[in-house]
């Protein structure tokens, strides 16, 4: 959507890694173009699983509150218990998740590390 209006997505090479961890599992984006939410519920088809984690860009910048607390109800509808967003989520988004998701909302910064258990 760009003001309202329903506009061709032009970009055709999204690329985000779903990975089975056992019991649920996780998603790595890159930039989340085609939107956080969409790629969480084919990744959750794709390995079967709940997706519990999700770690990456999550391409929010500029996004109304109201839509970033939408994507967010989905992520949880779909069982995500915590984000981890950097690049383009964007600092309002981030602040936004961290509000909603709170102590399992992680900022990506360098230096962080994260281990995943299943
Ligand atoms: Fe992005």
């Amino acid at each position: 959507m760009d003001n309202g209006r329903l506009v061709p997505d032009t970009l055709c090479d999204e690329i985000a890694l779903a990975i089975d961890l056992g019991r649920h599992g996780l998603v790595v984006t890159g930039c989340a173009h085609p939107g956080i939410d969409r790629i969480v519920e084919k990744a959750s088809t794709i390995i079967g699983k709940r997706i519990k984690y999700v770690l990456g860009g999550l391409h929010m910048v500029g996004l109304e509150e109201s839509r970033v607390r939408e994507i967010a109800e989905k992520l949880m509808s779909h069982g995500v218990e915590r984000v981890y967003p950097g690049h383009c989520t964007g600092l309002e988004a981030e602040y936004i998740l961290e509000k909603i998701y709170g102590e399992n909302c992680r900022v990506l910064r360098a230096g962080l590390k994260i281990e995943f258990h299943s």
